[in-house]
């Protein structure tokens, strides 16, 4: 073996997060050992994913989530496995599964810590059965209710300002855990061969132009003029000097949001007449990954407001998405605000109904 084919510069995720935990003199390490039992987690459900059909682990369930959807196993194991995971160490006061209609309480004959741990255990099932990449969401808040005893709803439904953490895995052609601690975005892919997540993509930017767009065009009969309009100028259908936007659109939020992060472009994930607020959650999927976003210098909207501005209502509260190249975005709400003045006000009036 040549000495000179040693790795020069190998940071594994723990040591970039240990240094990550330096900038805060105070840091306990409670943070920084909940990311690494994350990344834990995320190799779990990674080992699971690639095998999934070795397995006989492929296929429904006969449950139905809280959506309403038919729950496919590997999301019922991925949602164990980051409970169990975090149930016991004494730094998580409370949970929220995208899988669970209520809160996931902190077992009694374990102690609560201090921070929130909010999941999208797995992103994109409808995809696990045709070997399309899926992924895994999740956002950190500080515990804000007093006292050392459990989290409550109040320390869920924070504002995305408030975040002191995200990020996402995607399970695609590699595995790769994708985070910010407020100090710009770090991409880690998993060597299955030494079993560690390594830096590979540092400080990550999302980069301008942009190249594409995603939107899923099955609705167009659903989208409001709005839309309409935005679309036929990101193909640059009136613009003869502009170069049209390729589109993208694999139906995993994670996947859909991770190529356009690296690549550049624009998301859509719009409400309709019949249901405005859209599909997309707005703690679970919309907050954490529009904090990435703005880390990397894009920007994230609900049409109206900047996601990370958004007080959540409610556990499943659902919003209109659009995220991506911060022009981009604005050029949307600017295209929104001169053509879907109603659709907005209805939005607007259900989105802050107390
Ligand atoms: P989940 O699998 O966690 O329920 O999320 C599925 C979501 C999201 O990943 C994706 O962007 C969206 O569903 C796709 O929805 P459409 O099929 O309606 O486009
Ligand atoms: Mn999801
Ligand atoms: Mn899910």
């Amino acid at each position: 073996m040549d000495p000179e084919a040693a790795p020069q510069r190998l940071q594994t995720i723990e040591r970039h997060i240990l240094d990550q935990q330096e900038r805060f003199p105070e840091a306990t390490g409670r943070l920084t050992s909940l990311l690494y039992d994350i990344a834990l987690s995320a190799k779990l459900i990674a080992r699971e994913t690639t095998r999934a059909g070795l397995a006989n682990i492929l296929g429904a369930t006969t449950g139905i989530n809280v959506h309403g959807e038919i729950q496919q196993k590997l999301d019922v194991y991925a949602d164990e496995v980051i409970f169990r995971m975090n149930d016991h160490t004494r730094r998580v006061c409370v949970m929220a599964s995208e899988e669970h209609d209520e809160l996931r309480r902190i077992p009694d004959h374990h102690q609560p810590g201090y921070y929130v741990l909010i999941y999208d255990p797995l992103d994109g099932s409808s995809n696990i059965d045709v070997n399309a990449s899926i992924g895994t969401i999740f956002a950190i808040h500080r515990k804000i209710t007093p006292g050392n005893g459990h989290g409550t709803e109040a320390d869920v439904l924070q504002p995305g300002t408030a975040l002191v953490a995200a990020g996402y895995v995607v399970y695609g052609s590699s595995t790769m855990l994708v985070y910010s601690t407020g100090a710009g975005v770090h991409g880690f892919t998993l060597d299955t061969s030494v079993g560690e997540f390594l830096l590979s993509h540092p400080d990550i930017r999302i980069p301008s132009p942009g190249k594409y767009y995603s939107i899923n065009h099955g609705y167009e009969r659903e989208w409001t003029p709005g839309i309409r309009t935005y679309v036929r100028w990101c193909q640059a259908q009136n613009e003869p000097d502009m170069q049209p936007l390729a589109q993208r659109y694999i139906g995993s939020l994670v996947a859909d949001f991770h190529r356009n992060l690296l690549r550049g472009g624009v998301f859509l994930y719009p409400g309709s007449a019949a249901n405005p607020t859209g599909k997309l959650r707005l703690t679970y999927e919309v907050q954490p990954l529009a904090y990435i976003a703005a880390q990397a210098g894009g920007y994230a909207s609900d049409g109206l407001t900047d996601i990370l501005d958004l007080q959540p209502k409610s556990l499943h509260q659902c919003v209109p998405f659009f995220v991506g190249n911060r022009d981009l975005v604005e050029q949307l709400e600017q295209t929104l605000a001169e053509h879907d003045r109603d659709a907005l006000a209805r939005y607007r009036t259900v989105r802050d109904a107390v």
